[in-house]
């Protein structure tokens, strides 16, 4: 059985599925087959990243499956230790040689590092990679609207995708509304929130019961009708066909507005606001 997701265009026309597979922690070949398996069951968006160490696994999960490469939508991210233009450039080629792939569907800066300051020279490579045929989509992740802007204003390329934290306990009602208004598709990391004390959530346990679905459903129905793609991680064939079957029923906007009331200014996993935190 295998599902189809709806999609959302880009603002550079490119379209990506509503819901695709996270992968951090799947490497080797139990993360190939469960990639592999993912697809089989319908997921074509696979987010991955050069810091994860597991490029290489999703070319071979792609290799495995039978479902044709130009169907497939191939994401990875540039580490902040190679923002400089020249290590930019070479981290995307290496970050293809990892997965035996002649071109990436999306490319992100994985974190801005402000304090490096080094971000624009990653978006020129970025920009100069698409030119060269290397990457069909540039977005960013866990870039603040400051960044956004000086992006846009030095380079007048916007990303098409900022792929940021967001679960119903930190909501980012904000940045979202900054996205839209400025025409990038919203990505959401964690969408499940790391799948711990979400599912004892009461609030949304009590959602669950009365659509006849799982918590994790109800969060990620959550994401779509915001406006988000999400990225759920799952190594199970379960978990990662009922994270897909989400499309069969609707939150109505007084379920909306109970989940919109679970989210919190501290809500942030660990802590990591992109405007101090850094990541190499
Ligand atoms: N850009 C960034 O800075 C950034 C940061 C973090 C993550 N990411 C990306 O976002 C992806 C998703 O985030 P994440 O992996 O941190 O967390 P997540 O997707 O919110 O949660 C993953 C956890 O939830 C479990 N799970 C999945 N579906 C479930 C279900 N239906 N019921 C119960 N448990 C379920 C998984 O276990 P099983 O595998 O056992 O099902 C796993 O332990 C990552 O894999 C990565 O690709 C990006």
């Amino acid at each position: 059985m295998s599902i189809s997701i709806p999609e959302i265009t880009l603002n550079d026309g490119f379209s990506l599925p509503v819901v695709g597979l996270g992968t951090y922690s799947l490497r080797g070949n139990a993360g190939a087959n469960a990639i592999k398996q993912a697809i089989d069951i319908g997921y074509r968006l696979i987010d991955s990243a050069y810091n994860y160490e597991n490029e290489g696994t999703v070319g071979e999960a792609i290799r495995r499956s039978s479902v044709p490469r130009d169907q497939l939508i191939i994401t990875s991210k540039l580490p902040g230790r190679y923002h400089s233009y020249e290590k930019a450039v070479l981290a995307i080629q290496e970050s293809l040689y990892r997965a035996d792939l002649d071109h990436y569907d999306l490319y992100l800066i994985h974190w801005p590092n402000p304090k490096q300051d080094l971000y624009v020279e990653a978006w020129q490579a970025l920009i100069d990679a698409q030119k060269w045929g290397l990457i069909r989509s540039i977005g960013v992740s866990n870039f603040l609207p400051d960044h956004l802007e000086r992006l846009d204003k030095e380079t007048g390329v916007m990303p098409s995708v900022n792929q940021i934290e967001l679960h119903p306990f930190f909501n980012q009602e904000q940045q979202r509304k900054w996205h839209e208004e400025n025409h990038i598709v919203t990505e959401s990391w964690s969408p499940l929130a790391r799948a711990k004390t979400i599912q004892e959530n009461e609030t949304i346990k009590k959602i669950a019961e009365q659509h006849n679905k799982s918590v994790s459903q109800i969060v990620l129905r959550w994401h779509y009708q915001l406006g988000a793609v999400s990225i759920p991680k799952s190594a199970s064939p379960t978990r990662q066909l009922e994270n897909i079957s989400i499309f069969d029923f609707s939150l109505d906007e007084n379920e909306m507005n109970m989940m919109a009331e679970l989210t919190r200014p501290d809500g942030r996993m660990n802590n990591q606001d992109p405007a101090k935190y850094e990541e190499f």
